[in-house]
Parts: structure tokens; C-alpha cells; sequence
């Protein structure tokens, strides 16, 4: 693996100290175009929010060079807000369609996001895990950590083995998503998320966490115990994952070190 990343001996979860967030990026977007390459099919599992922003970028890039297509390839994304109409412009597909999917060339049929305003969301959760399965599962999920330690929008006290359904949102995660909302009153209180055995049943999972309010969070994925207090200690349990964290992030590693 790359010379700029420092692998933190000894961590719960295979953990990658970069410079620069950059380099993270660089490094997660190579192995999906790699990944692309063997296998034109691939299963993605996409994130949104601050995190990942910055592999897509890269992404759209090596697609406009020419070194990768969509083509033939599924996207599950890992959530979606309840109650916003289609098209309301705070909606993760909305927001997918602005930093990837209009970027590149896959195809619409197969970028798939829970609906945001659907006549049943216990049955549309149920026929998104469905999907999920038929399409013989992710191939590789791109994740970021909520400050609170939840994955998707599995939020604190979610269980190990829950799959993708309806859940109601944690404070924290609603004060962070003001940013996205302008007010907190506008903050949808309920969304899809797929569950924490639905990530863990990912091939393989890449955690990326970048900045000083991330700090505390990795902290403790790394070192509370594995419980459904702090859901992204469960990510110990997935055999091929890896955590890339930028120093800012890292900061109170030095017990793992
Ligand atoms: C959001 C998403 C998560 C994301 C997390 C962190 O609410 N549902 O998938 O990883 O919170 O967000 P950010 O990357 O903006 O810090």
C-alpha cells in the first residue's frame, strides 16, 4: 500500500493516518476504479454528506479521462430522508445527482436511493434490502462516521443485526444536518437507512473521517467497547475493512498507537 499512509499498529479496526484528506480520497477512488475495472458490474454502496465528497470528485475526474465507466454498474446509496417531496433539493438523491451521478455514466435505472416520500416506508425499506440481495449484495461501501458514531443513519442503540428500515433521527445527527436545512424545524425527523448487518454484509467497507470534530468519534470506534451504544464499533466485526483518518481526526489515537 501507499507510502503516505501510516498504518496504526495494533488498531481495532485497520486504520490509515494520512496527511492530507486528499490522499485518503485518492487512495478509496483508486480502488474503485480498480475494482470497476475487473469487475464492470460492480455493487457500489454510496455515502453522502462532507466525507465522501472529495471520492467522487476524484471518480468523475478518471471518468472524464476516460479510465473508468459506470456503465454497467449498481449504486446503492446507504440512506434517504423521509418526508421531503422528490426532488426537494436536501435530498440525498438530489445530492448524489449534483457531485456524481450526472458526472458519469451510469445508468439511472441502476442508482438506487430509498424513496423520500413513498406511500409505505416500512415496505419500501423492506424491497430496498430485497434489492440489495438480489443484486448478490455490495461489492464495496464507501462510509463515513456521524459525530455520534452512527453509519448509514444506524443511530446510536441500533442492533447489530438490523437491516435496512425506518428509523428516527438522533439530536445530533438533526443539529449537524442544519447546515444542509438552514433551521433545525426543517430537519426531516425520520429516514431509510440500510442497517448495520446490511453494511457488515459488504465485501468489503472503507471508513473515511477527516477533521478535528471527527477526533472524539474515532476515538472511540476504535476504542469503546463494541456495543450498539457506538454503532461504528461494530465495523470491528467486518474482516476486509479499513479506516483512513487525516491527522486532525487521529488526534486522541495515541493509546492505539
Ligand atoms: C450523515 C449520513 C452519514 C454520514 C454522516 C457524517 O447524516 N447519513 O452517512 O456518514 O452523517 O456526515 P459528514 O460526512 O457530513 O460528517
Amino acid at each position: 500500500m501507499n507510502a503516505a499512509l501510516e498504518r496504526i499498529e495494533g488498531a481495532s479496526i485497520p486504520t490509515f493516518v494520512v496527511d492530507t484528506r486528499a490522499i485518503a480520497e485518492r487512495v478509496v477512488a483508486d480502488e474503485i476504479v480498480a475494482l470497476m475495472r475487473t469487475r464492470p458490474t460492480a455493487v457500489l454502496g454510496l455515502a453522502t454528506g462532507d466525507t465522501p465528497i472529495g471520492v467522487y470528485r476524484e471518480l468523475c475526474a478518471a471518468h472524464r479521462a476516460g479510465g473508468v465507466s459506470f456503465a454497467r454498474a449498481t449504486t446503492f446509496n446507504l440512506d434517504e430522508y423521509l418526508d421531503l417531496d422528490a426532488g426537494d433539493g436536501a435530498t440525498f438523491r438530489e445530492w448524489m445527482q449534483e457531485q456524481f451521478f450526472r458526472h458519469v455514466d451510469l445508468a439511472r435505472e441502476n442508482a438506487h436511493l430509498p424513496e423520500s416520500k413513498p406511500a409505505d416506508p416500512n415496505l419500501t425499506a423492506e424491497r430496498y434490502e430485497a434489492a440489495i440481495t438480489a443484486q448478490g449484495g455490495l461489492d464495496l461501501q464507501i462510509l463515513g462516521i456521524g459525530r455520534n458514531g452512527h453509519i448509514g443513519f444506524n443511530e446510536p442503540g441500533s442492533s447489530r443485526d438490523s437491516c435496512t428500515r425506518v428509523v428516527r433521527l438522533h439530536e445530533v445527527t438533526r443539529s449537524d444536518a442544519v447546515r444542509a436545512f438552514g433551521a433545525l424545524a426543517r430537519v426531516p425527523t425520520r429516514a431509510i437507512t440500510m442497517g448495520i448487518a446490511t453494511i457488515l454484509d459488504a465485501r468489503r467497507v472503507r471508513v473515511l473521517a477527516f477533521g478535528a470534530r471527527k477526533k472524539e468519534i474515532v476515538r472511540r470506534t476504535l476504542l469503546d467497547p463494541r456495543s450498539s451504544a457506538c454503532p461504528s464499533t461494530f465495523l470491528r466485526d467486518h474482516g476486509d475493512v479499513k479506516l483512513f483518518v487525516d491527522r486532525e481526526a487521529a488526534a486522541l489515537l495515541h493509546h492505539a498507537r
